[in-house]
């Protein structure tokens, strides 16, 4: 955690989730308006298509919607991709960004991600920027490097608290059940914060940085915890209302 910065845990549903999903969304908006959830701020980000209904379905509540991508153009001959100004426009407040599945299975490069990033500023969404390393970066005992480099290729110019968030996935963390040791995850975030800092200035120093990779409701108390552990991407605890409300509640 950091002082005097509202926590903030976020969905990511990847390409999972139907019409019938919705219920879900339902259940966590219903919490998140009954003050249930606790003091941090929730976001849920569903694949494209889900977007317009949900955005109808969350309407008026405090629980916020984010996509899961961009285009780095607003509009144009991109045939199947999805402008920042088009998901404003369905009732995006967030966009997740250079995801490690895009980095790798879309060969997305650093500068691209800053340009999707700066995309996603210029039509008023709050970026949220991953970055992380891989198991074998890791165990040449570079992860710190990796994300260094990715951070300051990615990040967008002029980002503030307001309007980037960035996310810690370590890639071998994703979906596979395995986390970092709390030790590994706090020695990563402040330098990760120490570097927003040299980035962005003063602002640096509250700009969220979430967590992501395995986070269940068994092991969120103690990763939210951490030092410069702003929240939490969540991907498949995120699916179900329950769990999702789970990890929030470590804030309660
Ligand atoms: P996971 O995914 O929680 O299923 O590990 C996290 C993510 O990819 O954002």
């Amino acid at each position: 955690m950091t002082p005097d910065v509202r926590p903030f845990v976020a969905g990511n549903w990847k390409m999972n989730g139907l019409s019938a999903s919705l219920v879900e969304l339902e259940a966590m908006r219903r919490a998140v308006d009954a003050g249930e959830a606790g003091p941090a701020e929730l976001a849920v980000c569903p694949p494209a298509t889900l977007l317009a209904q949900a955005a109808w379905k969350l309407k008026g509540g405090k629980l916020a919607l984010g996509a899961q991508d961009c285009h780095t153009e607003a509009s144009g001959a991109f045939t199947g991709d999805i402008s920042a100004p088009m998901l404003k426009d369905a009732g995006a407040s967030y966009v997740i960004v250079g995801h490690s599945e895009r980095r790798t299975l879309h060969h997305e490069t650093d500068a691209l991600v800053r340009a999707k990033a700066e995309a996603a500023l210029k039509a008023g969404l709050t970026a949220i920027v991953c970055v992380g390393e891989t198991r074998d970066e890791r165990e040449a005992g570079d992860a710190i490097v990796v994300v260094t480099r990715q951070l300051l290729g990615s990040m967008p110019p002029g980002g503030a608290p307001e309007t980037v968030v960035v996310a810690y996935e370590p890639v071998w963390a994703i979906g596979t059940g395995l986390t970092p040791t709390p030790a590994d995850v706090a020695e990563m975030h402040k330098a990760i914060r120490g570097l927003l800092g040299e980035i962005y200035a003063a602002s640096g120093t509250k700009i969220r940085i979430l967590y992501g990779g395995s986070v269940k409701p068994a092991n969120a108390r103690e990763l939210l915890g951490l030092d410069n552990v702003d929240g939490a991407l969540v991907g498949g605890a995120s699916l179900k209302a329950v769990d999702f409300l789970a990890i929030a509640a470590a804030y309660a």
